[in-house]
């Protein structure tokens, strides 16, 4: 018998990681199916379903035959919807056409897609950390530099120009930023944000904006790039439908970008993955077109969230030792893992000890490039969010005291 090829992987995902958010998720999963009563807070998906005219929307496009081939770009009246709610926004240099909006399978495609048209090898890309962990990936994957920019825990870990000065170098290409963010919930204020994209405009840098989590914010609305920016030649914004409409298996995204951007990002996509899916366009048309009914399911279900986010943060705040950002934004809260006595604060191990001991997966920070903290999803039952802080509450002082 002769013995297989082993397979060795092409010098492009050589250092391919798999990824760490979907990796947990997939564990409790198989947990779940093996028996086991797991409560899993690893996964960044709202726990709704699509509001029902949006469904209803993508059935009636089904039935008028939206199953063919659209522009690789997207259908224009999706393009226009998205180009006129920027319009809204931005009042800088350029108006935003349809013709600036590709729309793709989802923002992550959508980031994707900026990253290999935008920067290459021998670039650097300035990555405020912790970040997302597919940011990292993407721009190894587009074979340039990801710089990781710690930001500061007691600012909720943002950047400012001062950080980002400090890790630039003459190959400096780019800036990804993430307001709301995943994974701290941080949400840059207006002035910040300015004062970024400012110093990223006398840098030349292209700024990627990815403000999926942009509608879910609580205190006070979150600024989008296209609010502040004046100029938006090397902007370019991505977002999508999956978080605040519930529709993470839609896959739709886009990009708001030049029409040079547009053009080359339509061209890749062109040769990757075409059109997004035709029904899901027509979906998310509903969503973006029909404002009062959109705001009246979003606003229900950010409402749900910020009565989760409060109810979580109350328990963990019973412990004083747990030190946790206050997020303003997303559904996720992010917490210094615990350090046994004499020891470090060790992310990966707390939550191998959470799903372990007490059937509860969320994810470590070293997915997000902090491997002392760890992140909390909750985007799911209150009832569920507010048991499970009990759960971590109790296995974060059995750490901190050695016991257990
Ligand atoms: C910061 C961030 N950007 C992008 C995405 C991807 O969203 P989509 O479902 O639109 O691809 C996610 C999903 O978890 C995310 O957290």
């Amino acid at each position: 018998m002769s013995s297989a090829t082993p397979f060795v992987p092409s010098q492009n995902i050589a250092q391919l990681r798999e990824s760490a958010t979907i990796a947990v998720s997939q564990k409790a999963k198989a947990l779940k199916a093996a028996g086991r009563t797991i409560i899993d807070l690893g996964a960044g998906e709202p726990d709704f379903d699509t509001p029902a005219f949006i469904r209803q929307a993508a059935v009636d496009a089904l039935e008028a035959g939206a199953t063919r081939y659209t522009a690789v770009d997207g259908i224009l009246p999706l393009r226009q919807v998205i180009a006129d709610h920027a319009n809204a926004r931005y009042t800088g240099a350029g108006r935003v056409l349809a013709t600036d909006v590709v729309v793709s399978t989802g923002s992550k495609q959508s980031l994707y897609n900026a990253c290999v048209c935008l920067f290459g090898p021998g670039d650097e890309v300035l990555v405020p950390t912790p970040a997302w962990t597919s940011y990292y990936e993407m721009v190894e994957l587009a074979r340039a530099t990801p710089v990781e920019v710690l930001g500061d825990p007691s600012n909720g870990f943002k950047v400012t120009p001062l950080l980002l000065e400090a890790r630039a170098t003459a190959r400096t290409k780019g800036i990804m930023l993430n307001s709301p963010s995943n994974p701290t919930g941080s949400v840059y204020a207006p002035e910040e944000l300015r004062a970024i994209l400012d110093l990223a405009t006398s840098r030349g840098w292209y700024v990627l904006s990815d403000e999926i989590y942009q509608r879910i914010a609580y205190d006070r609305p979150a600024v989008s790039a296209l609010d502040v920016a004046t100029v938006r030649d090397r902007l370019v914004v991505i977002n999508g439908v999956a978080k605040a409409y519930a529709m993470t298996g839609w896959r739709i995204g886009w990009t708001v970008s030049s029409p040079a951007v547009a053009k080359a990002m339509t061209a890749f996509q062109s040769h990757t993955t075409s059109n997004a899916a035709t029904v899901s366009q027509h979906a998310a048309l509903a969503a973006l077109a029909r404002v009062d009914e959109a705001d009246l399911a979003v606003n229900a279900m950010v409402a749900a969230f910020h009565a989760r986010r409060d109810a979580a943060l109350a328990i963990l705040r019973q412990e004083p030792r747990i030190e946790v950002l206050d997020p303003q934004g997303a559904f996720y809260l992010f917490l210094r893992a615990p350090a046994a006595p004499g020891g470090i604060s060790d992310g990966d191990a707390f939550c191998a000890r959470l799903l372990d001991e007490a059937g509860l997966a969320i994810v470590p920070g070293s997915a997000f490039r902090t491997p002392e903290w760890v992140r909390v999803s909750y985007a799911a039952d209150q009832s569920d969010v507010e048991r499970a802080m009990h759960m971590l509450v109790k296995t974060y002082r059995a750490v901190l005291e050695g016991t257990g």
